[in-house]
């Protein structure tokens, strides 16, 4: 067996695991879409799609890295049959976190920008406009953009640097407890507020009228987004596993604290627009624009909204820094360089590719993108990972492993420290048939090939 840096311990690799699934997608993607389609019954179909579609896949992608031992284009590489086939799929694993971790730098920028001016108490004598326009001030300007856009950079490879042990897990172990002790704290200020009891039935009761097909889809997508499927992530995380680790059991706790997580930030965060009688809007706006405009409304406006966008750059630190680590496994194993260099490179893409995103408000790059491409840079660069790239590769991630993958292989990887090792045929068949199928549908979808929303009507 080849050596190679493992987890210290079992809660470290499922802290660190846990971290990269708790992101934007549950504190910003997750909230704003569930609002946009009515509520629970979105809810509830998001429930099924982590445990039938994510759940599958995540665990797919952990036997894909137990066996191989190696990044995701060395693991597709290695485990091919003929050989080396699928090392392509390697490289467009590794392509969708370029992306991803170029915009994510961006917001994650804006929030750490955020927490700055919470502490400098922005909103304080401030109209609802005012506070509003701060962040239209933000978006247009490109310099300041680009600064906090770096130093989050920075950030997520100081840590990355240091390795898996005392960089990943140390700083999960530190940063994850944090982030549920800030939710906690935040919940418990929003369970005062009078629109508390309305926001609970609306994320729990069943509303059916605003749900389609459309929607059921982009439950799919966040399904495999938040989950942090199809990005090489969890293959790369994966192969620092022992090989004692229980991969069924592993897949259900991330699956379950994520869920969690998403509907607890969805109960922290619509009281409080319950409470205004806001209209629920999506996109950057729910967090930068709304939220400020709602904590100045609130007592302890400093330290509420401090804490509230201290837990978003946790989150989503804990995030980037898997999306990095597979692209700093892939250059240090692929071309046989130190991590430190590695570490620059990545870093320095990384940073050329966020100037156009960092730029979006301000048009200083691409100045006419959007009348081209019908959207900026940064939501071209979102929707193009998001709705492409993401279910494309988790498509043919299940048809390798369902197909193509060794067999023996396979089973040993999936068996191995596993308590329920009879899971393993239901695995398979939804690895095989389920997933690929409800992939196919949302490319479908998203093709408009097919419209399913017109198609039942
Ligand atoms: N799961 C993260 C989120 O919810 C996003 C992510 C996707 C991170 C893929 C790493 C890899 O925000």
């Amino acid at each position: 067996m080849k050596a190679r840096e493992h987890w210290g311990s079992r809660v470290g690799f499922l802290l660190a695991t846990a971290g990269s699934a708790i992101g934007l997608g549950s504190l910003w993607k997750f909230p704003y879409v569930t609002g946009k389609y009515g509520g629970g019954l979105f809810v509830l179909i998001y429930l099924f799609l982590t445990f039938l579609i994510g759940v599958p896949i995540f665990m797919g992608e952990l036997v894909i890295g137990r066996s191989a031992l190696a990044c995701p284009v060395n693991a597709f590489g290695e485990l091919s049959m003929p050989k080396r086939s699928w090392q392509i799929l390697g490289w467009t694993s590794c392509f969708a976190p370029l992306l991803v971790f170029s915009f994510y730098c961006v917001v994650s920028g804006w929030a750490l920008n955020y927490a700055l001016m919470s502490l400098l108490n922005f909103s304080a004598g401030k109209s609802d406009d005012q506070i509003r326009e701060a962040f239209q001030v933000l978006f247009s300007s490109f310099d300041i953009n680009l600064l906090w856009t770096t130093l989050f950079l920075l950030v997520t490879t100081g840590v990355v640097y240091k390795g898996i042990r005392q960089g990943i897990e140390f700083w999960s172990k530190i940063l994850m407890p944090l982030l549920l002790i800030f939710l906690l704290l935040l919940l418990a200020y929003s369970a005062t507020l009078s629109g508390f009891k309305e926001s609970f039935f609306f994320v729990f009761a069943p509303h059916a009228e605003k749900m389609n097909a459309a929607g059921f889809l982009e439950a799919l997508g966040l399904a495999c987004f938040t989950l942090s499927v199809g990005m090489g992530v969890i293959i790369t995380y994966g192969s620092y596993m022992k090989q004692h680790e229980d991969i069924p059991k592993t897949a259900f706790v991330i699956a379950m604290a994520n869920l969690i997580v998403s509907v607890l930030a969805a109960m922290m965060i619509f009281p409080i627009i319950f409470t205004f009688h806001f209209p629920s809007i999506g996109g950057p706006g729910l967090l930068f624009e709304t939220m400020p405009v709602l904590f100045a409304k609130l007592p302890g406006t400093l330290i509420t909204s401090t804490i509230f966008f201290l837990l978003v750059v946790f989150a989503a630190l804990t995030s980037t820094i898997s999306l990095m680590e597979v692209l700093v496994a892939t250059a240090t194993e692929v071309y046989g360089i130190s991590r430190g260099k590695s570490c620059f490179l990545v870093a320095l893409l990384t940073f050329i590719l966020s100037i156009p995103s960092a730029s979006s408000g301000s048009s200083v790059i691409f100045p006419d993108w959007a009348l081209l491409y019908g959207k900026n840079f940064f939501t071209t660069v979102d929707s193009f990972a998001f709705s492409w790239l993401l279910p494309i590769n988790v498509l043919f991630t299940s048809i390798f492993l369902g197909y193509f993958m060794d067999k023996h292989l396979r089973q040993t990887a999936f068996s191995a420290g596993c308590k329920w090792p009879i899971l393993y045929k239901p695995w398979l068949f939804f690895v095989r048939i389920v997933v690929p199928l409800a992939i196919l549908l949302i490319l479908l979808q998203g093709t408009t090939l097919v419209d399913f929303d017109t198609l039942f009507r």
